[in-house]
């Protein structure tokens, strides 16, 4: 008896490590998904806000994940890595690094160039186009075909 709890206990233990420190390399690759459609809602519901201090509530999520944009592409976790069966990374962002950080500055500038246009529809509509067009900006050179 005393045993076997010792032995549930360690495997409590590291199933807790598990959860903290390893990532595999597709979790990593789901995680990263997950935190892009929730850039992507955070977008649209800053976009129908009504008040000014809600479109920045918005903005301030998209800017906080936008600024993590290049810690969620860990080398080993695109296309053909061991490990990741559905992702849409290109190799292309291991390649080019400088290319892939300056396209998600890019971003982020956009979003904090509508964070300060909030309360002005006509400057806020104009820094929308920008955000939207800096998605296609990364989205075009580093993320491959549809998945499924
Ligand atoms: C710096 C690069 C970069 C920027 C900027 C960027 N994305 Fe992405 N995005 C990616 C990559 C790469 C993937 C594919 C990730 C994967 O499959 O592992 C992706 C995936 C996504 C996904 C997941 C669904 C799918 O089919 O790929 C959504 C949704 C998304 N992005 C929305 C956005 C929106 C909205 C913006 C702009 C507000 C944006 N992204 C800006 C690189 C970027």
């Amino acid at each position: 008896m005393k045993y076997w709890l010792a032995g549930a206990a360690v495997a409590v233990f590291a199933g807790a490590a598990w959860t903290v420190m390893a990532a595999t390399p597709q979790e990593t690759v789901d995680q990263r998904i997950a935190g892009m459609k929730g850039l992507g809602g955070n977008l649209q519901a800053a976009a129908k806000a009504v008040t000014p201090a809600e479109v920045q509530a918005k903005l301030g999520a998209a800017i906080a994940f936008a600024e993590t944009i290049p810690t969620l592409f860990p080398k080993g976790t695109g296309i053909g890595d061991k490990g990741v069966t559905k992702t849409r990374a290109l190799q292309e962002i291991w390649a080019k690094p400088a290319e892939f950080k300056a396209a998600s500055d890019a971003l982020v500038n956009a979003l904090k160039a509508a964070n300060a246009a909030a309360g002005d529809k006509a400057k806020l509509d104009a820094a929308f186009g920008e955000v939207r067009k800096s998605c296609g900006g990364c989205h075009t050179p580093f993320r491959g075909p549809e998945i499924e």
